[in-house]
């Protein structure tokens, strides 16, 4: 179904994350239908470019980054056709009189900030001055929102100085991905798994974002921020909301985050012991952490492990552990829900724990396992063996299920006009305000992170941090 005709426009539409995501997420929707033939997309940028240029310089953005496949000439030629460029200084005067001339009155407006965190207050108070901020109109941002829970708040008042709330589209890629949407589904469309999703029954949570990349070419951007920036605060933060939340009345935008938003404030401060920071070294082949930034003595984690308690009726006694890093031996996103052994066996002559887990994959391989206990087949007693009940997306749903792009969804439902995948200005505030204490723990300290070896499984504490509660982490295969 194809949404309500729209005004995009791009700023910083000739940059990295507009040539790799945006544009063509834009593409894929277009092909199946769903970009009405009259949006239009504007790149604003602050070099002078013809509409035409702009148009070639879009379609070698889309050779690039999407299949030959999926790229059927005469798509790329309508996609194109929809697009127009405006050359513009971001907080001066010069374009914004011709971008004005370019927009349509009464159609919804969406104005995407793929620029430095920098401009976004600034572009935001033109877009008020100017006028073109409607009353159909959309802002869309994306991290870093602030640095800290002082910026974070300086940003959402100049943000919401020209924007109401519900016109504020702040991204967290996670929550466009398939899988994480999923766990809404897994949770509130199954009885099955609700009457066992707390305390009671769960013995603790693991929320794993494993990558098996190093900082690369990001080292300037990354240095500033750390693991705990980049992915705690944001990525990690918000798959422990959605496994963790209450059950909202409604699938709505305000009711989810709503509940969201409780969860963080219901998290306990964390203790700097409760907490790992890991940093990667050279190990063969793959060099180290430092070889990317230019502080020679950086301090900066790449890794991070914290286990964190959430203070209320559903999960007081069950930790999260939350770990996150580059350069490990693969790349896994998860959660796991490790549920709490039998209260009594009656296989004595099994000793070990054998406790049922649910996993949820996010990537790669999206899908689902419950970790069960059966009889190990055969005539040698009553021997247990541990199996999983698999589930992969592709599998299930035939190889054409289409997952689409985080950004696909997202981009869409800015348009559409739900936010429910958005996170509110209250929540990123309430993230960074529990951030922040960690962060001031580990200043405190003054301990340097732990090295690890680029292409292992962590840094050592990190292990260590689970022993010491009798637990482990679960295996990053790589
Ligand atoms: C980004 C971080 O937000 O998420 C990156 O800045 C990280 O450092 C990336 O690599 C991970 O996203 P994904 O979708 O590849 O898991």
């Amino acid at each position: 179904i194809p949404v309500e005709t729209f005004d995009l426009v791009i700023f910083g539409g000739t940059g990295d994350l507009a040539r790799r995501k945006i544009l063509p997420s834009l593409f894929h929707r277009m092909v199946v239908g769903q970009m009405p033939t009259d949006a239009r997309i504007i790149g604003a940028a602050r070099g002078k470019m013809t509409r035409k240029a702009f148009q070639e310089f879009v379609e070698e953005s889309l050779e690039e980054f999407i299949d030959e496949s999926e790229r059927k000439p005469e798509d790329v030629k309508t996609f194109v056709g929809q697009l127009d460029y405006v050359a513009l200084d971001a907080l001066g005067e010069g374009g914004w009189e011709e971008l004005g001339k370019k927009l349509r009155k009464d159609v919804v407006r969406a104005f995407y900030l793929s620029v430095g965190p920098s401009l976004f207050g600034g572009i935001a108070e033109r877009l008020k001055k100017t006028g073109l901020a409607t009353p159909k109109s959309r802002i869309v941002v994306e991290k870093p929102l602030g640095h800290d829970l002082e910026s974070a708040q300086k940003l959402n008042a100049q943000l919401s100085a020209s924007f109401k709330e519900n016109q504020i589209y702040r991204i967290d890629h996670y929550l466009g991905k398939e899988t994480v949407q999923n766990l809404m589904a897994l949770r509130f469309a199954n009885a099955l798994f609700e009457p066992l999703w707390s305390a009671q029954h769960v013995d603790h949570v693991q929320i794993t974002v494993a990558e098996n990349i190093g900082v690369e070419g990001r080292g300037g951007y990354y240095d500033k921020s750390g693991a705990m920036r980049d992915m705690i605060q944001n990525h990690l933060m918000q798959l422990l909301c959605l496994t963790a939340m209450e059950p909202p009345a409604r699938f709505e935008p305000n009711a989810v985050r709503d509940e969201k938003l409780k969860v963080i404030r219901a998290l306990d401060p964390v203790p700097a012991a409760d907490t790992v920071r890991g940093q990667y070294r050279a190990n063969g082949e793959d060099g180290s952490y430092l070889d990317h930034v230019e502080n020679p003595d950086s301090t900066t984690e790449s890794y991070v492990a914290i286990k964190t308690q959430i203070s209320n009726w559903r999960w007081a006694g069950t930790p999260f552990y939350l770990r996150t890093g580059k350069k490990l031996r693969g790349r896994l996103s998860e959660i796991a829900i490790i549920f709490k052994d039998v209260p009594h066996s009656i296989f004595p002559e099994v000793d070990e724990k054998r406790g049922n887990a649910l996993i949820i994959r996010l990537q790669p391989d999206e899908g689902i396992t419950l970790r069960m206990t059966i009889k190990d087949p055969g005539p040698g007693g009553m021997r247990l063996k541990e199996v999983p009940l698999d589930m992969t997306f592709a599998d299930a749903l035939g190889p054409n299920a289409e997952v689409a792009d985080a950004y696909e969804r997202l981009i869409m439902d800015v348009i559409r006009g739900n936010q429910t995948l958005f996170m509110r200005g209250d929540e990123v505030e309430a993230a960074w305000e529990w951030t922040d204490a960690i962060l001031a723990a580990w200043e405190k300290g003054g301990k340097k992170p732990q090295a690890y070896d680029a292409g292992g499984s962590g840094p050592e504490d990190s292990l260590a941090l689970m022993h010491r509660d009798g637990r482990r982490w679960r295996e990053i295969a790589s």
